[in-house]
């Protein structure tokens, strides 16, 4: 097993034509290949063997730091045991383990899990399960669904409808009929620099009852939004906000989901963001962190009252039509129980919790760097956010991400804006380290 100190470490390349890669640009990439290999707790190690610093944590999702050798076992000794066992009809220990565990951590009230893949899974699930809950209670006609500029809730069409970053859209058709969108909660004018969740914005929660106004609420299902947006760029909710949400829902009988992919799992300092921010939704998605990026999987976590409505009906028939091959497979569920104990057993959510003000304060000492216009931060996910280049839009967060990578360094871009979100074992040392190459790289362009 490699450990951190291990320095050179190179392979072949793989012939690469066939690969159609996700949102990457292909053609660029096979002429400027960036091969992963191996990695170890903070690092990676490309393909020509450099040792690479991962303050992404993969994509948002190895918590737990790479290959933790407990979540490794974990899956090792699954596999020896049970592949697979039907997903339908029949069960296996380590999904019912997994649901307590993980219901256990919830905030109060959430008390029932149910599996999926990925996060775009869990979307997409929450959605239907929305739609159905409303129709069982009698309430057929909420099929809305409001979601919010700049969120983005994978790549199924459920969540590409409710979803707001439009090149995600674009060709895609018309998508879900019947979906509104808030205003994303970014402002640079009031709340650039903030640190933690900016004081300007409380009422652009207000808007969702004009748009229920607009629609009237008898005909909402639910209102889908990341408590903080990470892939359109992290973008805090304002003060009060999410709780102005919260009560605009329930007084309106409509479904509150809280997409939590990223949020979950330690990222704001505690289990769920839900948690941190103490309001709870109705229904939550996760993924990413769940089993620390390990095996694919996520998880839709809901009420106990809408688990209870779908529990009528003749004895032994099913509630509720859906469900995937692969929800809470025995390799995806032995890596989450563990990550799971991974975590309460290093006590990684309160160690993320206890670097937020290092980490604030190191990304925010970039505040007068060149091109630097606003600097984000919660828990252990931040953002710089840089001028763009005239008609390049993008163009100046790329180069720097192909700086860093240059350096030895991975970090996360959207826009023009960079991100940070370290697996949560990161020191303090490689924290002000990733600040120093980013400044360096500032300075330089
Ligand atoms: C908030 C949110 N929802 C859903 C997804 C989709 O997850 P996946 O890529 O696992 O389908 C993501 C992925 O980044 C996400 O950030």
């Amino acid at each position: 097993m490699l450990d951190d100190s291990t320095e050179n470490l190179s392979i072949d390349l793989p012939k690469m034509d066939s690969y159609w890669m996700p949102f990457t640009g292909n053609r660029y990439f096979k002429e400027n290949p960036r091969v992963i290999h191996r990695a170890k707790g903070m690092y990676c190690w490309s393909h020509d063997g450099r040792k690479m610093l991962d303050m992404v944590a993969g994509l948002w999702c190895c918590n737990a730091g790479h290959c933790d050798p407990r979540i490794v076992k974990a899956i090792q000794d699954q596999a020896a045991d049970l592949d697979y066992a039907m997903a339908f009809q029949l069960g296996h220990p380590k999904a019912f383990e997994l649901a307590s565990k993980l219901t256990d951590l919830a905030p109060d009230g959430i008390d029932h899990a149910f599996f999926v893949n990925s996060g775009s899974e869990a979307v997409d699930t929450a959605m239907k399960m929305t739609l159905a809950y409303h129709r069982i209670r009698g309430q057929g006609e909420r099929t809305r669904f409001i979601g919010r500029e700049r969120g983005y809730h994978g790549v199924g069409f459920g969540g590409i409808s409710v979803g707001g970053m439009s090149p995600n859209r674009k060709m895609f058709g018309a998508m879900l009929p019947g979906v509104d969108h808030l205003p994303h909660t970014h402002n640079l004018e009031h709340n650039a620099f903030s640190r933690g969740l900016p004081s300007w914005g409380e009422h652009l929660a207000d808007e969702l009852e004009n748009i229920i106004a607009l629609h009237d609420p008898s005909n909402i299902a639910g209102v889908i939004v990341e408590p903080i947006a990470g892939s359109a760029g992290v973008l805090l909710p304002p003060q009060g906000y999410l709780k102005k949400i919260r009560e605009i829902c329930t007084k309106h009988g409509i479904m509150l989901i809280f997409d939590e992919v990223i949020c979950a799992f330690g990222r704001t300092g505690d289990a769920f963001a839900a948690k941190r921010f103490d309001v709870t939704p109705d229904i939550m998605t996760t993924a990413k962190g769940l089993t620390s990026g390990t095996v694919p999987m996520g998880a839709v976590l809901t009420k106990g009252d809408i688990y209870d409505t779908f529990m009528t009906g003749p004895d032994g028939a099913i509630e509720f039509f859906h469900g995937y091959t692969y929800s809470g497979h025995p390799l995806a569920a032995a890596a989450a129980c563990a990550t799971l104990d991974v975590y309460a057993e290093d006590d990684l959510f309160n160690r993320a919790l206890s670097l937020e003000d290092r980490f604030a304060d190191a990304l925010h000492s970039l505040k007068d760097e060149p091109y630097v216009i606003d600097v984000r931060n919660y828990g252990l996910i931040g953002a710089v956010e840089l001028t763009p280049i005239e008609g390049q839009p993008t163009a100046r967060a790329m180069s720097i991400f192909r700086e860093c990578y240059d350096k030895g360094l991975i970090i996360r871009t959207t826009g023009d804006t960079v991100a940070f979100s370290p697996p949560l074992i990161v020191k303090e040392s490689q924290i002000e380290q990733t600040v120093e190459i980013i400044r360096a790289i500032l300075r330089s362009i």
